[in-house]
């Protein structure tokens, strides 16, 4: 059975009682053995299938799913989203020059987000001929007249509107309340469309809003492009036509889901999320006759990825027991930034199934006490040597990876199919000294 032929939440299974955990059909201690820990290994299969629950969602509507390129930038993962027409929502220059370097003929289908854009950055989206540009403040929208003026390319625009939705997430990644730094109201939305109507180098061309991330419940997504949609009509009454409408990224899954052995058990559904979603939304937008734009990341490729680790080492102290691995904050940041949960299970399947679980926290060996991935947490025993992988890794983990404590960034294996190649090696010290001077 492969991924691609369910909706089950994760393409990590182990396939018999006896065998170790796999990525579809590939071996995750072969991948350990050829390349390395820690490792990130994404399934390419279950990335495709995410992209076309999205599309299937949406089919009666002219739409195009922009991948947030932030979740995973890998120039693989562009590639191979692109191939099968995705877009991409960037924010930054850099995410621009990966998307150029992966698949230069999606430039057309990129909308750059993001508060703070600099005039480089926009002459070089100017230059690519992207979708559109998503403004966030009026000195943005000023900057934005000017640059295409002086490089006499015009702009396309959508106005990031702050619709003040709540949406129950982690405070670090809620956006969509007036308290937050993005957007601008619905008023001042209105205003600056009308303020450029007659603009020679801008032309409105949506509007924008991005309400949160991480967010379960499909309500406040209907809720925001329903004040969005209703902005559109405004607009139109006063002569201006808006083409698109970008409801965002945003929506979550269930980081809580054991891994089952038995596929079917799957708690977590992530067909019927996407069809809850894609219902507020298509409500929202009834009598919207433009083109939807949506911007997943974490959707499309959280589940598709796990971080490969070995343990190091495993201590007491006290009454407690530390499992250390060699993976640490700097590869997977969200436990310690977010208090996120990952499920972390063992690649020998035999133990995952030992009568007697212990209670431990599972840690890295960077120095700072916040360098955990679990805390008091049942796990089978392990012993060093043994492999662990964290689930559900594949966004926002290699993405916010750093050096810290002058540690080499993991390598990356895409599994596509039965085959499984390295999309990027591992970082050497070498790589790390390279931009310096003693
Ligand atoms: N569009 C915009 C304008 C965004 O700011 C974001 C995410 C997305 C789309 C994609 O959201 P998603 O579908 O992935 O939820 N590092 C955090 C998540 C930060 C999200 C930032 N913005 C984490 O690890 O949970």
């Amino acid at each position: 059975m492969t991924a691609a032929s369910t909706t089950s939440s994760r393409p990590f299974v182990y396939p018999r009682p006896d065998a170790p955990l796999h990525c579809g059909s590939v071996s995750l201690e072969k991948l350990a053995r050829e390349y390395g820990t820690p490792l990130y290994v994404y399934s390419a299969d279950q990335i495709l299938e995410r992209l076309a629950l999205f599309q299937a969602a949406f089919a009666d509507r002219p739409h195009l799913v922009c991948y947030a390129v932030k979740a995973n930038s890998a120039l693989a993962i562009l590639k191979l989203l692109a191939e099968r027409g995705a877009g991409f929502d960037i924010v930054s220059g850099g995410e621009l020059e990966r998307v150029l370097a992966a698949a230069p003929e999606a430039a057309a289908r990129v909308v750059f987000s993001g508060v703070g854009k600099t005039a480089a950055e926009i002459d070089l989206a100017l230059r690519a001929g992207i979708l559109a540009f998503n403004v966030e403040s009026q000195g943005e929208l000023a900057l934005l007249a000017s640059r295409a003026a002086k490089l006499r390319i015009r702009a396309r625009f959508a106005i990031r509107v702050n619709p003040d939705v709540f949406a129950e997430t982690h405070p670090y990644i809620s956006t969509g309340l007036h308290e937050h730094k993005f957007g601008v109201s619905i008023a001042t939305a209105l205003a600056m469309y009308k303020s450029v109507a007659k603009s020679k180098w801008l032309e409105a061309h949506g509007v924008s809003v991005h309400i949160g991330s991480q967010i379960a419940s499909a309500a406040p997504f209907g809720q925001a492009v329903e004040r969005v949609h209703s902005l559109v009509r405004r607009l139109a009454r006063a002569g201006i036509e808006i083409r698109t409408i970008d409801a965002g990224g945003g929506l979550g899954i269930d980081y809580h889901t054991p891994l089952p052995t038995n596929p079917d058990g799957a708690a977590f559904d992530p067909a019927r999320r996407v069809h809850a979603y894609a219902k507020a939304l298509n409500a929202a937008l009834d009598g919207f006759e433009g083109q939807l734009l949506i911007e997943p990341g974490r959707f499309l490729v959280a589940q598709a990825g796990a971080l490969l680790t070995r343990v190091l080492n495993v201590k007491r102290n006290g009454k407690k027991t530390f499992v250390i691995t060699d993976a640490a904050m700097n590869d997977l940041i969200r436990p310690a930034l977010y208090q996120a949960h990952h499920e972390i299970v063992p690649v020998r399947s035999g133990k995952t199934r030992a009568p007697k679980p212990r209670i431990v926290d599972i840690v890295g060996p960077v120095c700072e006490t916040g360098d955990f991935f679990a805390r008091s947490r049942p796990l089978a025993p392990v012993e060093p040597g043994d492999l662990l992988a964290l689930l559900d890794a594949g966004a926002y983990g290699m993405a916010q990876s750093s050096n810290y404590n002058s540690r080499p960034r993991p390598a990356e294996v895409l599994v596509e199919g039965k085959t499984a190649r390295l999309i990027r090696r591992r970082e050497t010290i070498a790589d790390l000294l390279a931009p310096e001077v003693s």
